[in-house]
C-alpha cells in the first residue's frame, strides 16, 4: 500500500485519483468546483460543462462520497490558504460513491454548532481539518515517545485494567464482579503498583501507554479516563529520573514541534512556587510574582491592615504593568468577585497614576504608599492588587487572578513555551474532612533523607523526593522517587494512620514484594492529554481525545452512562437502590 498523497504545484500534470467527502460544491458561470476532503487535505476538483459526469456534479451534495479520476493543473485564481491552493483537479471521471444524509452541523473550522450537537455527532466533528490535525500530533508525540524510551532499552508493558483499587487519591471506578458476586474490580487510577512490582522483577527499565481512570470532579484538563506516558526505572535518584523526564519531552517536543527546548530544566522547590507563584504549577510565560508587602505595613494603625497583622495573616500584592487605565470600577468589581471564588475576603487595588488612588489609598499613609512604589518598583499607570488574610487564601487567590490578568492583558504569547520542575512537595497534607494528615502523593513516595526521622514527629515539616513538570501552567506530569526500605514504608503506614488490617486489606500483596529484594527506584508519568493540548494549543481536553466524555462524565455519542436490564442485574447480584 502507498502512503496517503497530499498533492501541490510540484505535482502538476500528474493523473490521480482521489476518493473522499464533497466539502463543498458550488456552480460557477457553468463550472461545477467541488472541494473534495479527506486525510490529506482539501483539494478542488472541476467539473466542465461539456463532461459527461457534469450533471452528476451538480447533483452532488455535502458530504457524499466521491471517486475522481483526473489531471492535476495549475489554477488561474490561486488560494494562499490551502496547501493545494495553486492547484485543481480536472475530472476525467466522477463516481458517487455512497449519499449523506443531512450532516446536523457545517462541518468547517469555524463553526457556531453547539459543542453538544458536536459531540452528539463526534464521528462527524472529527471530519475537521483542526480537530483531525490534534490527533495527528497526539500519534506523532507517541510514536516518538515510543523511539526515544526504545532507545534507551525501556520495555513497554501492559498491565491489568481489571485491578485492585490503587491508592492515588480519586475516586475508583468499580466494575462488578459476576463469578464472584458481591465483589469488585476497580479500574486503574494508573498503574502505579504493577509498574512497582515491575521493578521488583527485575525490569529495570519500563513504560507503558497507559489508559488511567479516576472518578472526580472533572476541568477543562480533567477526564474521567485519560491517558499517561507511564515510566519506572530502577537503581535511580531523583536527578536521574528528572533527567530522563526532562530529555524525553524536550525529543517529544524537537520531534513534533521542531522546538528545541533549553535542558536542564529550572527546578523551583514547591514551597517557593506556592510563595511567588500561588500555585504549585506556576505559569512562567510571564512575570507578574506575587510581593510579600506585610513588613511594609507592620506598623499601620488603620484597622483594616492591623486585624490581618494581630491574627498572623498575610498582606500581599501583585502588579498589573500599565494596566491602571485598563479596568474600570466595574471591570474591578468583576476581578473582586473573581477571587472571592478563591476564598479571598475581598481584592483591594492601588492605581499609581499623578495621584495615587483605589480602594485602599486612604488606608496607608505617604509613607507607607512610598514604600510601596518603591519595593514594587512601580511606573506610572501602574495597577497594584492587594490580598490580606490567610497565608494559603492570600497565595492561591493571587495566583490564580495573576492567570486571569495575564490573559486579560494579553501578556502570554502564542507558541511561547516555559517549562520547569516543581520539586520538594510536602509528604502530607492536612484534610479537614478527615482530621488527620493524607498523603500528599501516593504513600510510596520516598520521603526526603533529612525527613525521615521526622514523619511520626512532624509531618507538617516532612518533604518528599517527588516533583512534578510543569508547562505554561499545566501539571504535565508527575513522578517521585519510591520507598524500597520495608521500614520507611511501615513508618509511613503509621503516619498515616494506617492500622495493621487496613495495610494488609488494601496492600498486602505489595508489602510483601517490597521484602523480596526490591531495588531502589523511582519514575512519573506525563499526561499524554495534556502535553497534547499543550502541542496543538488548545485548552479544552475534549479536542485532543478521539471520543471525549463531558463535564458530567457522559458520552452523548453513546449515550451512555446507562441503564442495564434486569437480567444483567441479577447475573451480577446487584439491586439498585
Ligand atoms: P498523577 O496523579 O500526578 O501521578 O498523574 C500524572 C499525570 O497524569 C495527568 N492526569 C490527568 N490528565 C487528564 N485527566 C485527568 N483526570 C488526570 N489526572 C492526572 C496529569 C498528571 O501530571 N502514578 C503517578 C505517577 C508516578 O508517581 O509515577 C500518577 O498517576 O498530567
Amino acid at each position: 500500500m502507498e502512503k496517503i498523497k497530499s498533492y501541490n504545484i510540484s505535482n502538476v500534470g500528474e493523473k490521480v485519483t482521489i476518493n473522499g467527502w464533497v466539502s463543498k460544491v458550488r456552480n460557477l458561470g457553468g463550472l461545477v468546483f467541488i472541494d473534495l476532503r479527506n486525510r490529506a487535505g482539501i483539494i478542488q476538483v472541476v467539473v466542465r460543462p461539456e463532461s459527461k459526469y457534469y450533471n452528476l456534479a451538480n447533483e452532488l451534495k455535502n458530504e457524499y462520497v466521491i471517486k475522481v479520476k483526473g489531471k492535476i493543473v495549475e489554477r488561474e485564481s490561486k488560494n494562499k490558504n490551502l496547501a493545494s491552493g495553486e492547484i485543481e483537479v480536472e475530472t476525467e471521471l466522477l463516481e458517487l460513491i455512497n449519499k449523506s444524509k443531512e450532516i446536523p452541523f457545517q462541518i468547517s473550522d469555524d463553526t457556531t454548532a453547539l459543542e453538544d450537537t458536536r459531540l452528539k455527532y463526534r464521528y462527524l466533528d472529527l471530519r475537521r481539518e483542526s480537530l483531525k490535525d490534534k490527533f495527528v500530533v497526539r500519534n506523532n508525540i507517541t510514536f516518538a515517545t515510543r523511539k526515544y524510551l526504545n532507545g534507551l532499552d525501556f520495555l513497554e508493558v501492559e498491565t491489568p485494567i481489571l485491578c485492585k483499587s490503587t491508592p492515588e487519591g480519586a475516586r475508583d471506578y468499580l466494575v462488578p464482579s459476576r463469578v464472584n458476586k458481591g465483589k469488585f474490580y476497580a479500574l486503574p487510577q494508573s498503574p502505579q503498583i504493577f509498574k512497582q512490582l515491575l521493578m521488583v522483577s527485575g525490569f529495570e527499565r519500563y513504560f507503558q501507554i497507559a489508559k488511567c481512570f479516576r472518578d472526580e470532579d472533572l476541568r477543562a484538563d480533567r477526564q474521567p479516563e485519560f491517558t499517561q506516558i507511564d515510566v519506572e526505572m530502577s537503581f535511580v535518584d531523583e536527578n536521574d529520573v528528572m533527567e530522563l523526564g526532562e530529555n524525553l519531552v524536550a525529543s517529544i517536543f524537537k520531534e513534533v514541534k521542531g522546538i528545541d527546548i533549553n535542558l536542564p530544566l529550572m527546578k523551583m522547590k514547591y514551597d517557593d512556587a506556592i510563595k511567588d507563584y500561588g500555585s504549585d504549577k506556576p505559569d512562567l510565560r510571564f512575570d507578574m510574582k506575587i510581593m510579600d508587602i506585610t513588613e511594609l505595613l507592620k506598623k499601620s494603625e488603620s484597622t483594616l491592615f492591623r486585624n490581618t497583622l494581630d491574627n498572623n495573616g498575610v498582606i500581599n500584592a501583585i502588579v498589573a504593568k500599565n494596566a491602571s487605565d485598563k479596568y474600570s470600577r466595574k471591570e474591578l468589581d468583576r476581578l473582586t468577585e473573581y477571587v472571592k471564588t478563591y476564598k479571598a475576603g475581598g481584592l483591594a487595588y492601588l492605581k499609581f497614576n499623578e495621584e495615587v488612588t483605589g480602594s485602599i489609598a486612604k488606608a496607608l499613609t505617604d509613607e507607607e504608599i512610598e514604600s510601596i512604589r518603591k519595593y514594587l518598583n512601580i511606573e506610572n499607570n501602574d495597577l497594584v492588587f492587594v490580598i490580606l488574610g490567610d497565608y494559603s487564601i492570600v497565595k492561591t487567590s493571587l495566583g490564580a487572578l495573576r492567570c486571569k490578568l495575564a490573559r486579560e492583558l494579553g501578556l502570554i504569547k502564542s507558541g511561547d513555551y516555559k517549562l520547569l520542575w516543581v520539586t520538594d512537595f510536602p509528604s502530607f497534607e492536612w484534610s479537614e474532612e478527615e482530621g488527620r494528615y493524607l498523603a500528599c502523593h501516593h504513600p510510596f513516595t520516598m520521603p526526603k533523607d533529612e525527613d525521615v526521622d521526622k514523619l511520626l514527629t512532624d509531618k507538617a515539616h516532612c518533604y518528599s523526593k517527588a516533583y512534578d513538570i510543569v508547562i505554561n501552567g499545566y501539571e504535565a506530569g508527575g513522578g517521585s522517587i519510591r520507598i524500597h526500605d520495608e521500614k520507611v514504608q511501615e513508618t509511613m503506614f503509621k503516619a498515616l494512620e494506617l492500622t495493621e488490617e487496613q495495610i494488609r486489606e488494601k496492600f498486602g500483596f505489595f508489602v510483601d514484594a517490597l521484602k523480596y529484594g526490591c531495588p531502589p527506584h523511582g519514575g512519573f508519568a506525563m499526561g499524554l492529554d495534556r502535553l497534547t493540548m499543550l502541542l496543538t494549543e488548545t485548552e479544552n481536553i475534549r479536542d485532543v481525545i478521539a471520543f471525549p466524555k463531558t463535564a458530567s462524565a457522559s458520552d452523548l455519542m453513546c449515550e451512555c452512562p446507562n441503564k442495564v436490564d434486569e437480567v444483567q442485574l441479577n447475573e451480577l447480584g446487584l439491586k439498585i437502590k
